[in-house]
């Protein structure tokens, strides 16, 4: 295991054993999660779409999410990956989805380098889909979870279509800039690189087919949260991911937790 690997598994022992210590007050925290946001109830809706969903084959979803993001980079490439298929085997409202009104997201927001774009073309699906907005919050969160916390890219091509890459990286994060740059330092390759590019349709196929499984065990209602909502505002104080020492060094500042808004 690298030092890295270490230092957030680690870090996130630590944050589930303070999750652990105060669970009651976590489990306050959640429930009362409507005052946080300044909404007085935070209960689930339902949320009416035509969007439905049939169980798709990972393997193909991934293939399809490779194949095409280079040119329709890592937001809308994951869509294809998951509504192509989808058009096929289910029709109706997927037959006029516009794939690549996503695209923006690429590089974090039109390459501002926020939330991986691969996240936001597969939280798209998941919110048409899922019609509720818990099960598709829970959905997300699972899924930052995979990205933040796993080696990626573990998609291996067939046939690679720009270039061999060496590594796989741990991102600690869903942040493009962060993710993508950690891999890019492992593998000594600039961002304008086939690599990169090579890399970034790789972890597209990962997020697609995470995804494509996730909602596939969901459809024969057996998908359940691995992970519990809003766990970083709950246990940093602040929205955030448990990667405080990238940016903050040994110096993380600790938020002032009044929380005047929620109910105790
Ligand atoms: C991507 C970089 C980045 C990461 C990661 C990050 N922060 Fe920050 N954070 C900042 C920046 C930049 C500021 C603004 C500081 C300033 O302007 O002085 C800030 C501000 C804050 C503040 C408010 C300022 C203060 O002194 O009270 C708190 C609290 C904070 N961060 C806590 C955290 C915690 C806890 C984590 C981990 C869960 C974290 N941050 C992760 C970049 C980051």
């Amino acid at each position: 295991m690298s030092i890295k690997e270490k230092e957030i598994q680690e870090g996130l022992s630590r944050r589930d054993l303070i999750i652990g210590a105060g669970k009651a007050a976590a489990g306050a925290a959640i429930l009362s999660l409507g005052a946080l946001s300044g909404v007085k109830t935070a209960e689930a809706y339902e949320v009416a779409s035509k969007f439905k969903y049939a169980k798709l084959d990972p393997q193909e979803v991934g293939q399809l999410a490779y194949e095409h993001y280079f040119k329709r980079w890592c937001a809308s490439t994951v869509l294809t990956g998951l509504v192509e298929p989808l058009k096929k085997k289910v029709g109706g409202a997927w037959k006029d989805f516009p794939i690549d009104a996503y695209r923006w997201a690429h590089g974090g927001f039109a390459g501002w380098g926020a939330l991986c774009g691969t996240l936001t073309g597969a939280g798209i699906v998941i919110g048409l889909v899922t019609n509720d907005t818990e099960i598709a919050e829970a959905m997300t969160n699972d899924l930052a979870f995979f990205y933040a916390y796993n080696e990626l890219p573990k998609f291996t091509p067939s046939k690679i279509i720009k270039a061999e890459i060496k590594h796989m990286t741990i991102a600690g994060t869903p942040v493009c800039h962060i993710s993508v740059g950690r891999w890019m330092r492992a593998e000594g390759v600039g961002f304008l690189t086939n690599e990169r590019a090579e890399r970034c349709a790789r972890l597209a196929a990962d997020i697609a087919m995470e995804t494509a499984k996730m909602l596939n065990a969901w459809v024969d209602g057996k998908y359940k949260p691995k992970h519990q909502p809003l766990y970083n505002v709950v246990a940093n104080g602040i929205t955030s991911q448990n990667n405080c020492r990238d940016c903050h060094g040994q110096y993380v500042p600790t938020p002032n937790e009044t929380y005047e808004t929620l109910e105790k």
